[in-house]
């Protein structure tokens, strides 16, 4: 997308890491399934409450011989909550969760931002979508 082709050209011109530039903004669900760590080219992204976070240096988990493979490229918020490997957890939906699920998923949200960078979010109002004008200038 965009946003990769512009973070590949500051790489080239700076030969800055793909990482410390890369961002995506907004982006949807279908298009973070492309970012599921099968394409070694590309960062490994996760959602998280609506957060977007890049995954990448955390490969051995979320890559393709990883153990938290599942989670790549996809929302991972009510499977964390739920300690659940079942892929119908891969969901934002958070309906019916129990203040203790909601709390595991707070402690996760928490460790992710400690150990990855946020590179977008998602649209709605999980997101962050109309906070950040300058995606809405990449999109025009
Ligand atoms: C038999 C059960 C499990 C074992 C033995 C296990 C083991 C581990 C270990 C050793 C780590 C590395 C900890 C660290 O880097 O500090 C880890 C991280 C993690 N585990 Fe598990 N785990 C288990 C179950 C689960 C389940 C059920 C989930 C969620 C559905 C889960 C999600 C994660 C995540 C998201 C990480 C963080 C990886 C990262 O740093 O990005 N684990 N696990």
């Amino acid at each position: 997308m965009a946003a990769q082709g512009i973070a590949d050209a500051v790489q080239a011109y700076t030969g800055l890491s793909p990482a410390a530039a890369f961002t995506v903004g907004e982006i949807t669900l279908e298009q973070l399934r492309a970012y599921d760590g099968k394409d070694p080219a590309k960062s490994i992204l996760i959602a998280i409450r609506g957060q977007v976070y890049d995954v990448s240096r955390g490969r051995l988990f979320y890559g393709p011989q990883g153990p938290y493979s599942l989670f790549a490229g996809r929302d991972a918020s009510r499977a964390l909550a739920l300690m659940s490997f079942d892929l119908n957890d891969l969901t934002g939906d958070l309906e019916g969760l129990s203040p203790d699920e909601l709390e595991v998923l707070q402690d996760w949200e928490e460790k992710f931002k400690e150990r990855y960078p946020v590179v977008g979010h998602l649209p709605g109002e999980n997101g962050t979508a109309g906070a950040q004008p300058d995606h809405e200038a990449e999109k025009a």
